[in-house]
């Protein structure tokens, strides 16, 4: 099966997972990326059968409007019982990295919020240890050369995103080489430096469900 076929087959679980536990005033999360576009285009179906949804990005919000699903701000909707988002890579504990399409600080806060975050992604993010990916960190623009230097100083390479700016107007720095082995430590430690606006280690808040696409049929992993 092709990359893109393993994608479709994990977005379709993940409707397959939420279709029955949908009530008329649901309201979904709803993440970025090419997974996650193939999980809206089939939401789009059950449409009639939910309230609407929580976007994570600008481009999100405007594929579910395309397909006629109404989408609120986080502050106005209630609880979401659901957030289902892609990832660049998984590990065994189900703690992610995210931000690849530069939206993780939007994925952070709608994940939080979420009672279940199920994550879809197919075989090829799944890693022992965190880190082959390069960590995005959202950064007020102006401290873009401090933080650079703090990230220097835990021992990644930090790399700017150029030409990227973020769906909230701030850059991306790119973290290369750095040591994730214990992911619940480095997301705290980045959080920490001043004018990071977060980074995107999902450790201290993993997914609750993995539906993980492989050649032998969809996995669940909780
Ligand atoms: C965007 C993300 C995406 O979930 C991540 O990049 C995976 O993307 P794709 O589904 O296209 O492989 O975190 O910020």
């Amino acid at each position: 099966m092709t990359q893109d076929e393993l994608k479709k087959a994990v977005a379709k679980a993940a409707v397959d997972y939420i279709a029955p536990r949908l009530e008329r005033d649901s309201v979904v999360g709803v993440g970025t990326g090419s997974t996650a576009n193939f999980f809206i285009d089939m939401l789009a179906e059950l449409k009639n059968e939910f309230d609407g949804a929580v976007a994570s990005s600008e481009a999100t919000a405007e594929r579910l409007k395309s397909h006629g699903i109404p989408v609120y701000d986080l502050n106005s909707a209630g609880e979401l019982e659901f957030y289902v988002d892609g990832a660049d890579e998984t590990n065994e504990h189900l703690e992610l990295i995210k931000g690849g399409g530069g939206a993780l600080t939007r994925e952070k806060i709608v994940a939080e919020v979420a009672k279940t975050f199920i994550c879809i992604a197919d075989e090829s993010k799944k890693v022992g240890v965190l880190g082959e990916f390069p960590l995005p960190v959202e950064v007020i623009p102006m401290a873009r050369s401090l933080v650079g230097r703090e990230i220097v100083k835990l021992g990644g390479d930090p790399v700017y995103r150029d030409g990227f700016t973020t769906d909230n107007g701030n850059i991306i720095l790119d973290i290369y080489n750095m040591d994730i082995s214990r992911p619940i430590q480095i997301e705290e430690r980045l959080n920490n430096i001043v004018g990071v606006v977060t980074n995107g280690l999902f450790a201290r808040r993993p997914a609750d469900l993995l539906l993980l696409g492989t050649s032998r049929g969809v996995e669940s992993i909780a």
